[in-house]
């Protein structure tokens, strides 16, 4: 039998074709935080992130805010870790619900959902902050915080 020769040709399409592969991987590996937030957020936040006025906050146009004030960024990932309670203002509205936490996902998950959350309906992370990470989500996994205690880390800047 003629055996295939190893043409530069023949070797550039299995390279590419080894390549359409590992990026196949790549997308696989890498959760969808559109979709984590739909079936995990999106019941209360809603899919818009609008929120429910004086229910549940809203997320769009106001994500930005949290994560620019001092420690709004590990606020932030506190919350989803450990869910919140407590009171707290968000454009002039008060909150006093529960939050429950989200620590059953995995850190890749919770950082693709809030990478979604923070680039979505015209939210962006303040400028010099980068994608959040799950090195980042599992560094504050080790806090164990109550949902009260990281209502007392929310900056007190943001109304
Ligand atoms: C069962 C309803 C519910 C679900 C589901 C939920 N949340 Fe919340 N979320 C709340 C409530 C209620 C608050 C306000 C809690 C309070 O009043 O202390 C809140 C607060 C927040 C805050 C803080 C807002 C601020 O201004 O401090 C963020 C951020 C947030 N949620 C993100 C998420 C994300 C991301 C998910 C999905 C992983 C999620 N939430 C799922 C009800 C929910």
């Amino acid at each position: 039998m003629k055996q295939a020769a190893l043409t530069p040709s023949v070797l550039f399409k299995s390279a590419l074709s080894l390549a359409a592969l590992l990026a196949g991987v790549a997308a696989a590996a890498s959760p969808d935080g559109k979709a984590l937030f739909t079936t995990n957020c999106a019941g209360c936040h809603q899919a818009t992130g609008q929120g429910v006025p004086g229910a549940f906050p809203p997320l769009a146009g106001h994500v930005g805010n949290l994560l620019a004030a001092q420690g709004g960024r590990a606020y932030v990932e506190h919350v989803v870790l450990y869910g919140l309670n407590g009171k707290i203002s968000v454009n002039g509205k008060t909150y006093n619900g529960v939050m429950p936490a989200f620590g059953q996902l995995k850190d890749a998950d919770l950082a693709a959902i809030l990478n979604y959350v923070s680039t979505s309906w015209g939210n962006k992370l303040p400028s010099g902050q980068k994608p959040f990470t799950s090195a980042e989500l599992a560094k504050y996994r080790q806090d164990k915080k109550t949902p009260a205690q990281v209502n007392a880390l929310r900056p007190k800047t943001v109304k």
